[in-house]
């Protein structure tokens, strides 16, 4: 997820790279491609899902799912993408535990028992990106990890549900917010969903928070991540010095969980959901 950009500049509008404000609506014909792209994002995770384990490296993970993407013929979309301080440098994400969220996978972090870590992959096919996250339980984490962990799922898709033709970007920010906040956690501000088809982050951000009622109207064809990033405790993340890891200042958990979804004639599609879980 991009960092949001926040209503007041502190910069001059120059200096400030704004994303295109403008929303691309995709015909049938690319939502096919779009669907491709996300029904290979949901296979990667299906696939990685055996191996997130104790004493796994997420390096190990990463190469995992960089060797699956190009057998393939796709690409990882976040390997060399641009960062304020350096190029992303891996093909995956991966978070653990009070890591919010672009956690860099390396072969010093071992997943240990009681971890919770999140696994955000995005291959290209096609030229067409499919962006989609869950949040692991590595081995047998505390009762606390595990309700956060099932809270923040419910709020993806309490956002997910908020969205229709017509319904607003704020519709789905509040149905996130209210039940996030009702089960006592908070929710991350300084990373947003995003508009996404051959642009990785695109038009529009699509804010985890809000009002109802407020906002641009949804309209089909658009495509959008909506990837909640909830905490134990504040919302506040800073980010490490490699210019990526994003983590909370208070150091409690943090998890997150992302689809891709396509506003249709009268709903919405979840193009990264994964058939296997659809059987399940
Ligand atoms: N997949 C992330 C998202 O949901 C973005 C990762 S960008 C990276 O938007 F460079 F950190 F990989
Ligand atoms: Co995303
Ligand atoms: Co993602």
């Amino acid at each position: 997820m991009p960092p949001a950009i926040h209503p007041e500049p502190t910069h001059t509008v120059e200096e400030q790279k704004q994303p295109s404000e403008v929303i691309t609506l995709l015909s049938s014909r690319e939502l096919e491609r779009m669907r491709k792209a996300c029904q290979m994002a949901a296979q990667l995770l299906d696939y990685l899902t055996p191996f997130v384990k104790p004493g796994v490296t997420t390096q190990k993970l990463n190469d995992l799912a960089e060797a699956w993407t190009k057998q393939r013929g796709a690409k990882s979309a976040p390997l060399g993408y641009a960062g304020t301080v350096m190029p992303f440098p891996r093909s995956i994400c991966t978070s653990i535990n009070e890591v919010i969220c672009h956690g860099i996978p390396n072969s010093d972090d071992v997943l240990r028992d009681g971890d919770i870590i999140n696994i955000d992959v995005t291959p290209i096919v096609d030229g067409y990106h499919g962006d989609t996250s869950r949040t692991f339980l590595v081995g047998d984490p505390s009762p606390q990890a595990r309700r956060l962990v099932e809270v923040t799922e419910e709020s993806m898709w309490r956002g997910i549900r908020a969205v229709k033709p017509g319904a607003r970007v704020g519709d789905i920010g509040a149905a996130i917010q209210a039940y996030a906040e009702a089960e006592g956690y908070s929710v991350v501000r300084d990373f947003v969903g995003h508009g996404v088809h051959r642009i990785f982050h695109a038009a529009p951000q699509i804010p985890h928070y809000g009002e109802r009622g407020k906002g641009k109207k949804l309209r089909p064809g658009m495509v959008f991540t909506i990837e909640p990033m909830i905490n134990i405790g504040t919302h506040e993340a800073e980010i490490l010095a490699d210019g990526w890891t994003a983590i909370t200042t208070d150091r409690q958990l943090s998890a997150q969980f992302e689809h891709t979804v396509a506003v249709t004639k009268d709903g919405v599609d979840v193009l990264t959901l994964s058939p296997a879980k659809v059987l399940a």
